[in-house]
């Protein structure tokens, strides 16, 4: 069965860890469907890990719109999180429910994330109005990189701690039904899980938070070129990949690859028939 808004607030009430990765692509996200993962974000992260960009600043609407449905087609039991890029939440209201009613009419997610602040709370609101699961997301912005001056960690003076767990309650109060907390101290992450109903998702956030959330081409160990401390690399795939590929060049030059079972088969009668029309090679 399908995950949804009460079976990820079931967790949270009965303090069962919720799991989400970043999938991009149909085979990822069937294996991570398959593996019993929760929730699947398809975030802007795109632009970089997919796209090879230097921020997430480059995702847009139709780039989402194609990976998400990608995404969705292969769940049938984790719940599917589009992202909404910069730029697509930024100018209006009625601009905001468009872009998150594409994600829901042409990808068929079940949900959309925006890295909204205070300025966005209205249409936060108005997206949960229209109907569509939302998730908020405080803490590091990375849309915000350039006027933060880089990626870093939100929410260790008083400041920035203050707007952390302010943005938390406006959005649940606005009506999303989790929050990811990205880069917080672990501390602040704990004591607004506490403060709050909604389930919260931590990336960076630490392990007081109700549910996990990595990126999963850092998983694989797919991605070198920006790797944050919170991120974990479970297995080499880019190792693997890397290998295998020489591999197989190595096949090609050497004449192993193709061999028989890889050709296929056909009458010398037809091959003389050919010959006879078209004249020997
Ligand atoms: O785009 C993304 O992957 C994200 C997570 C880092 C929260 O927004």
């Amino acid at each position: 069965m399908k995950h949804t808004v009460k079976t990820i607030q079931k967790m949270k009430d009965e303090k069962q860890p919720i799991t989400m990765l970043t999938a991009y692509d149909f085979p990822t996200a069937k294996k991570v469907n398959d593996a019993g993962i929760d929730m699947i974000l398809v975030g802007d992260s795109c632009a970089m890990v997919v796209h090879g960009h230097p921020n997430t600043l480059t995702a847009t609407m139709d780039m989402m719109v194609l990976h998400c449905g990608s995404v969705a087609r292969a769940c049938d039991r984790t719940m599917v999180i589009a992202d909404m890029p910069f730029g697509s939440f930024q100018y209006g209201v009625e601009e905001t429910m468009r872009n998150a009613a594409r994600f829901v009419t042409e990808a068929k997610v079940d949900g959309v994330k925006f890295e909204a602040t205070h300025n966005h709370i209205a249409k936060t609101k108005a997206v949960v109005e229209m109907g569509i699961a939302v998730v908020g997301h405080v803490g590091l912005h990375p849309q915000a990189v350039g006027a933060l001056g880089g990626l870093k960690v939100q929410g260790k003076d008083i400041d920035t701690a203050r707007k952390v767990v302010s943005e938390a309650l406006a959005l649940q109060e606005a009506g999303v039904f989790a929050i990811i907390f990205e880069a917080v101290p672990a501390k602040l992450a704990a004591y607004v899980t506490r403060k709050l109903r909604v389930p919260t998702i931590s990336i960076g956030g630490g392990p007081g938070c109700s549910g996990q959330l990595l990126v999963t081409p850092d998983v694989l160990g797919m991605y070198d070129n920006f790797t944050p401390s919170f991120a974990k690399k479970y297995t080499d795939v880019g190792g693997l990949m890397l290998s295998t590929f020489k591999q197989y060049k190595e096949e090609v030059l050497t004449g192993v690859f193709p061999a028989e079972q890889h050709c296929y088969k056909m009458s010398d009668d037809v091959l003389l028939a050919i010959e006879k029309e078209f004249g020997k090679a």
